[in-house]
């Protein structure tokens, strides 16, 4: 494969060094929250933003920063369905292309590709079958985070602590239940970021008030706020059950089991 290199070394090295300076060499002037997730080396990331805020697209930056500038890397993007993660990768080889480099023919029917360095972008419809057999995973980007099975958490989270990776949950929140709530909400050591509407300058006001009247103020909420709302069917409120919650009482079937077990 033959790649063509654009940039004389001292810029490149800059590039290396900066990942939001990477971004605007893409074209791109990242928004306030974007460029502080761009230059953070926290292992542990948690973007609650909402719609077209830009996470699909500045997590295609990171992954593409990764792949470029840390040869031999191995970096995972994960979104719930097959179209997402192919809209995903759609971005970061688009990138790529945008830096003069040939995209691998292959690398939209495969969504991935390995590049000159050896660095490799994979991405992956969210399950767990999907992800089984990848180790020594560098960088982990889960789209849609809210709407991935809790299961495949589960599963990634061992992946990474052997290959010492980065996890990135981004998502816009999808009710008071699973992992991505449980974590934003609860979560130890992660770096947080939130980016409602009223926040990214592409979406105007006259936008939101039109959305507000037509999705009404559950879905506004959850969408344009950043906020986790009660499902719809819920029968008893989160704050309930958890107020319901006691460490006071040893559970029942634990004890009964633990009997059974002997
Ligand atoms: N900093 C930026 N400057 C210019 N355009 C941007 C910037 N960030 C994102 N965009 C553009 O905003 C649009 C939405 O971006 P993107 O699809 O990444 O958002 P998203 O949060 O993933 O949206 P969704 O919630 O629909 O998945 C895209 O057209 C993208 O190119
Ligand atoms: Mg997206």
């Amino acid at each position: 494969m033959i790649e063509r290199r654009i940039r004389p070394p001292a810029e490149d090295l800059a590039l290396a060094f900066d990942r939001a300076a990477f971004c605007r060499a893409l074209g791109m002037e990242p928004d306030r929250w974007q460029k502080r997730l761009l230059r953070s080396e926290a292992p542990r990331v948690l973007l609650n933003c909402c719609r077209q805020s830009g996470k699909s697209t500045t997590s295609a930056v990171l992954a593409l920063h990764q792949a470029l500038y840390v040869p031999g890397s191995l970096s995972l993007v994960l979104a719930p369905s097959e179209r997402q993660s192919k809209e995903l990768f759609t971005k970061i080889s688009g990138f790529y292309k945008s830096l003069g480099h040939a995209v691998p023919s292959d690398s939209n029917r495969k969504l991935g590709m390995e590049i000159a360095n050896g660095s490799r972008i994979e991405a992956l419809p969210g399950s767990e079958k999907t992800i089984r057999g990848f180790s020594g995973v560098s960088l982990l980007l889960v789209d849609e985070a809210a709407r991935v099975d809790d299961g495949l958490y589960h599963a990634v989270r061992p992946m990474l602590a052997v290959s010492g990776g980065r996890l990135v949950l981004m998502s816009t929140p999808f009710g008071k239940r699973g992992v991505f709530f449980e974590e934003w909400t609860n979560g130890a050591s992660w770096d947080r970021y939130e980016a409602p509407a009223t926040e990214c300058p592409r979406i105007s006001t006259e936008f939101l008030e039109e959305e507000r009247r037509s999705l009404g103020p559950w879905w506004f909420a959850q969408e344009y706020e950043c906020r986790f709302m009660e499902t719809n069917d819920q029968v008893f409120s989160h704050d309930v059950v958890d107020e319901a919650i006691t460490t006071e009482v040893a559970p029942l079937f634990a004890a009964v089991r633990e009997e059974g077990g002997r």
